[in-house]
């Protein structure tokens, strides 16, 4: 196999680079008054800009016969059909299997839909629950967390619905201090059962309950029933998922149940649906310079691979989406943060960034300074919704635009207080795509979600990385368990810096 350097269109793409990377993107609007029409599209009521970007037609052709080599119409039905695309540890990648309705491949994911969504509906309707706790953490928190909160205007309001995730004392506390023991539900979401963090709260919660083994009010959400059933769960508060989800991906399955729970089932699958529309769309556009997810992955690799930009910023101008930044930064960075092809090779080129996001308009009062005026440029995605507030829109269109156009010197004044003008200076050309919701529903988020799922898949292989594993938290745990035997001991025996940072603690 060709190293992805050594493609033709890869090397085109180097030439092109160097031809167009001077050119102003104000100037390709004034030039071109079709620019927007040219580089937007449209999908399940939401709306993608992506005009404001330094590209031209050229850029999307090269990484089109990009694609063409790396043979993305035997990739696409890889994944789709269940072959095992997550080759290191030899599974395949199963999350459109969790949201298909018009073609189900794999029945039993389908049977394990209809189980936990037929259990929410059985705890809506049981006038005694009023508390939903859930435990897990990573994948099994950051995407039902994030979800239930975008989705608010779809909460049934039945229940108080907590997440503990960390193994801070302050925040097990403070759920506790909410709920009502006996009209709670505790749910234990874990594909693998073996995180520590869970572990740990779950006994926490048995204590606090006052019991040894989970009893009815526990259910477990798991890819691992076997264990489940060892710690004491009954085969009847198990609801399984698929071991070929992995957990950034798994919202869609019973992980999401707390978000069955809030929105309840025919939301739920109007959620799912929408992820559908979108999977569709990724397998069946064929024609790339259409195809949604292939555009989104080619901007972000022409300026991680091109023009060397290391991070990149994802905004929401709602509220709703207050975790979504979050959410986006574990989906991405832990499915593309690989240092190592899908061969064991050390890669030869730039591979996943640095994400970060917060909302709009909070941000513009905090690291928007550096995104206008800093060294670096740091390109944006914009996340709005149409039928929302009038200022939330108009400060995001307006970033976009000033991130864009910048500011010359010859456009102000001197200043009063300085004499003179250049700490007004806004370079401009900085990119971004807006992606504007017409309306934020659980169709809709369920389609943008799994775009950006699409999205990383296709960086995943122009990069020839596999984004389904994430051998690279492993190292970190296995040290903290030494570690948290030695802050127990007091046997230090690291480096000078570790061992002193355990003797402050022993000696405080
Ligand atoms: O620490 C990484 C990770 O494996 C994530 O990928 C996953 O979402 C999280 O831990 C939780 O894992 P589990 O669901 O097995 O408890």
């Amino acid at each position: 196999m060709k190293n992805l350097l050594e493609l033709n269109a890869w090397q085109s793409l180097n030439e092109h680079f160097f031809n167009i990377k001077h050119l102003k993107m104000k100037d390709m609007f004034q030039y071109d008054e079709g620019r927007a029409d040219k580089y937007t599209y449209e999908l399940n009521n939401i709306y993608f800009d992506l005009s404001k970007n330094r590209i031209n037609f050229d850029t999307f052709s090269y990484f089109v016969d990009l694609s063409k080599s790396l043979k993305f119409h035997n990739r696409i039905p890889e994944l789709f059909n269940g072959e095992k695309v997550n080759n290191t540890e030899d599974r395949a990648a199963l999350h459109t299997a969790l949201r298909a309705y018009d073609n189900i491949l794999f029945d039993e994911i389908a049977n394990e839909r209809t189980a936990f969504l037929q259990r929410a509906e059985d705890i809506i309707s049981d006038d005694n629950i009023q508390h939903i706790v859930q435990l897990g953490i990573g994948g099994s928190y950051i995407g039902p967390k994030m979800v239930n909160e975008a989705l608010y205007n779809f909460s049934n309001q039945r229940f108080t619905i907590d997440y503990i995730a960390n193994t801070d004392d302050t925040d097990f506390e403070k759920v506790f201090s909410k709920i009502e023991i006996s009209k709670t539900i505790f749910i234990v979401a874990s594909k693998s059962l073996s995180t520590s963090e869970t572990q740990y709260n779950l006994n926490k919660v048995l204590d606090k309950v006052g019991i040894s083994q989970p009893n009815n009010q526990f259910i477990c959400l798991t890819a691992s029933p076997d264990r489940a059933l060892e710690i004491g769960f009954t085969k009847n508060n198990i609801l399984t998922f698929c071991s070929s989800i992995g957990g950034r991906y798994s919202l869609w399955s019973s992980i999401g149940f707390t978000i069955a729970l809030n929105i309840g089932k025919e939301n739920f699958e109007e959620l799912l649906k929408g992820a559908e529309i979108a999977d569709k769309h990724f397998s069946e556009t064929e024609d790339y310079f259409q195809n949604i997810p292939f555009l989104l992955a080619y901007i972000n690799v022409w300026y991680r691979n091109f023009f060397d930009l290391r991070a990149k910023a994802n905004i929401p101008y709602s509220d709703a989406l207050k975790y979504l930044p979050e959410y986006l930064q574990q989906l991405e960075m832990e499915s593309l943060g690989k240092i190592i092809d899908k061969q064991g090779n050390k890669v030869k080129y730039a591979t996943g960034g640095t994400l970060f996001g917060n909302i709009g308009t909070n941000c513009q009062h905090s690291f928007f300074q550096m995104l206008h005026q800093g060294v670096d440029i740091i390109p944006v995605d914009f996340i709005a919704i149409a039928d929302s507030d009038t200022r939330l829109l108009a400060n995001c269109f307006a970033q976009s635009r000033a991130l864009m156009m910048g500011q010359d010197l010859s456009e102000v004044d001197e200043d009063e207080v300085t004499g003179y003008n250049t700490h007004k200076f806004f370079p401009g050309n900085i990119p971004s795509n807006t992606i504007m919701f017409d309306k934020l529903t659980p169709s809709t988020l369920g389609t943008f979600l799994a775009i950006q799922e699409h999205k990383v898949f296709v960086q995943s292989v122009i990069w020839n990385i596999n984004p389904f594993d994430q051998f690279g938290v492993e190292l970190g745990k296995t040290i903290a368990k030494d570690i948290e035997q030695s802050i127990i001991s007091e046997d230090n025996h690291f480096d000078s810096s570790t061992n002193s940072l355990i003797s402050r603690v022993n000696h405080k």
